[in-house]
This record gives C-alpha cells, sequence and structure tokens, in this order.
C-alpha cells in the first residue's frame, strides 16, 4: 500500500491534519505578526489550512509544499481573497529554498520530511530572514522517563526549546494540544478507517489499511496518551 493512499483515506475528512484545533492554531496570527506583504513557506503544509486562514485576511504571499497531491487538491480548491498562495507537489528536501527568503516558514507535523527535529530547524532558520519566524508543531515527552526503555522518544518541551534556541531563534511562544485534543485527532484516523474498510471491502489495500489503523491506533492508546503530547513552538529569528 502506498502510505500516501493510507493518509489520504485517515485524513480525507479533516483539513487541520494535526492535533491542535482551530481555535488555538488562530493564536498563531498574533505570535507571527501576520501581516500584509509577508512571505510564507510551509514545508508538507497538506491541505494548508493554517496558511488558507492567513490567506483569507492578508495579502501574504504564501509557498506550500507537500508530497501528497490529494492533499494539494483540497488546498489549491478555492482561491483565498487576500494573499496568493502556490502549492508544489515536491518532496520538502528537493524544494529549492533560498537562504533568508521567507519572513514566516512553518513545519506542523512534518520535520520527519527533512529529518529530525534539529535537522528541520537548522533547514528553516536558514530559510527565515532575521526578525522573521520559525514555527515547528511535533511530538514531545510529557515527563522525562525515569528509567529509559530503549524507545527513541521525542524531546521534552524544555528540550525542544533549548533546540530552536541552539539554532539561533528566540522562543517567544508555544501552543500544546490538551489530551482531548489529541485523542479526537487519533481517533478521528481510527473512524475514517474503520469507516473507509466498511465501504471497500474488495479494495486491494483493504488487509493493510486495516492493519496499519489498528497498529496506529494502539500506539495512540498505549504510548502516545500516557507519555506523550504535541507542541507548536514559535521562534524569532535574531
Ligand atoms: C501530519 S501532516 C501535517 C499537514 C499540515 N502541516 C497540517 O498541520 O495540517 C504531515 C504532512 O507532511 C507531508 N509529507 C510527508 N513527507 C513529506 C516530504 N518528504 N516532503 C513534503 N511533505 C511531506 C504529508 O503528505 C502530510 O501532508
Amino acid at each position: 500500500m502506498d502510505p500516501l493512499n493510507y493518509w489520504a483515506i485517515a485524513e480525507r475528512d479533516i483539513e487541520i491534519q494535526n492535533p491542535i484545533t482551530d481555535r488555538k492554531l488562530r493564536l498563531l496570527d498574533d505570535y507571527c505578526d501576520v501581516a500584509d506583504g509577508l512571505s510564507v513557506l510551509d514545508i508538507g503544509c497538506g491541505k494548508a489550512w493554517l496558511m488558507r486562514q492567513w490567506a483569507e485576511r492578508h495579502a501574504i504571499e504564501g509557498v506550500g509544499i507537500d508530497v501528497n497531491a490529494r492533499f494539494l487538491e483540497v488546498a489549491r480548491r478555492k482561491a483565498p481573497a487576500r494573499g496568493r498562495l502556490t502549492f508544489h507537489n515536491s518532496s520538502a528536501k528537493r524544494f529549492p529554498v533560498a537562504m533568508e527568503s521567507y519572513d514566516i516558514v512553518l513545519c506542523l507535523g512534518a520535520s520527519f520530511a527533512i529529518g529530525d527535529v534539529p535537522a528541520a530547524l537548522e533547514w528553516m532558520v536558514a530559510a527565515t530572514k532575521p526578525g522573521g519566524r520559525v514555527v515547528i508543531g511535533d511530538l514531545v515527552l510529557k515527563h522525562p522517563p525515569v528509567v529509559s526503555k530503549g524507545d527513541i522518544l521525542p524531546p521534552d518541551t524544555i528540550g525542544m526549546m533549548g533546540i530552536v534556541e541552539r539554532h539561533g531563534a528566540e522562543v517567544s511562544a508555544t501552543i500544546s494540544a490538551s489530551e482531548a485534543d489529541f485523542e479526537r485527532y487519533a481517533s478521528h484516523h481510527r473512524h475514517a478507517t474503520l469507516t473507509w474498510a466498511r465501504a471497500n471491502p474488495q479494495h486491494p489495500d483493504h488487509d493493510e489499511v486495516l492493519a496499519k489503523s489498528r497498529t496506529d491506533w494502539l500506539y495512540y492508546q498505549r504510548t502516545i496518551r500516557p507519555m506523550l503530547g504535541w507542541t507548536i513552538l514559535v521562534g524569532r529569528k535574531g
């Protein structure tokens, strides 16, 4: 099964493809001082809900990059009222980005498209103009483990702040998903994939979709719910 097909099924009914709610994402308007004339780069933009909201209200120039053409179809469906958005169906690493060329560089739930969180931040900060904003959202550890089980775990929020600051941006705001927000996001995937499987029993991907859906659901219940959260950090490049 092509993983892009899986995610198109699991996220077919949602436009915000991360655990943060629309209300919390709107805080980024202020935290990023979004205004007419700013340039925005969105790595792993998916359906680009946030950038589309900004472009409804502000004359921004936005660029979105994503490997999944089905998500970009949704992102392109309606021209925004004020801004101009262009979308590229490309892997992030293949997309040429000039140094210090964007006012705001976003990467919500897609650091793996560049590498790990430190690699993504290095890339993002390099692409940001001095005084601009980097906005990264990813899994964070809720509490440092007392005994390491050998799992590869993400940093906690303090660790994430250290990574942002080591890459030359000062963290000016954080926004976190609540446990209920993350539960809603994970339940949406589970519900959408089970519904699809019931409606498509003969589809060649049927069994693999169900198997991945179950694995991800159990990972959420066993590991994410007790140990992990999801936080956006806003950094201002010096
Ligand atoms: C968790 S979703 C987040 C989407 C969007 N940023 C949001 O928060 O609503 C991750 C996105 O990264 C995209 N992606 C995965 N690998 C990628 C790559 N190598 N280059 C660009 N985008 C990639 C996926 O297609 C997906 O749209």
